[in-house]
């Protein structure tokens, strides 16, 4: 009976790794991400759909290894292997995204931030790469996610 049950919910497991949606760590150096909710994505489809001439905001739950003063916010869409920069409104997460700087090892923290989806962009398949780097120009990511989307 318990083995029925176990392989049961291994099969649901299964399911839902294959069919969700998988947001992979792309290197995450000093912090790791623990959840990420980004508006109207539905997380069971296989990719986030960004609508065009929206606001799509990310939230993020983080926690970071050691003391951090800056962070900044770099997003890139990775379209066929090529990372094409989205342009940000701020690219500073120590301000209005939620978090306080310093950050402090082992607290938890709630990043959230807004990406315009431009009505000039391209519809296509591809990865966004978000990353919270070490600001002053140290560029060490804190967390890296990938996140895979479509513009519609
Ligand atoms: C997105 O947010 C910015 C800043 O708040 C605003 O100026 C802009 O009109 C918004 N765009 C859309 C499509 O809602
Ligand atoms: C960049 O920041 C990380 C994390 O704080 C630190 O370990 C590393 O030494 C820094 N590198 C440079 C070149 O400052």
């Amino acid at each position: 009976m318990n083995y029925f049950i176990s392989f049961g919910f291994i099969c649901l497991l299964v399911i839902k790794l294959v069919i969700g949606l998988q947001f992979e760590d792309c290197g995450s150096t000093v912090g790791k991400f623990t959840s990420i909710e980004i508006t109207d994505c539905d997380t069971s489809k296989s990719s986030c759909v960004l609508h065009r001439n929206t606001n799509v905001t990310i939230s993020l739950d983080f926690q970071v290894d050691e003391e951090i003063s800056e962070v900044k916010s770099v997003v890139h869409g990775v379209i066929v292997g090529m990372e094409v920069p989205f342009k940000l409104p701020n690219n500073n997460a120590c301000v209005d995204s939620g978090i306080e700087c310093p950050l402090k090892k082992d607290q938890q923290y709630k990043y959230s931030a807004t990406l315009p989806v431009l009505k000039m962009y391209p519809k296509v398949k591809l990865t966004v790469k978000w990353e919270l780097q070490v600001g002053n120009s140290n560029g060490t990511d804190i967390v890296c996610v990938y996140i895979p989307a479509e513009i519609k």
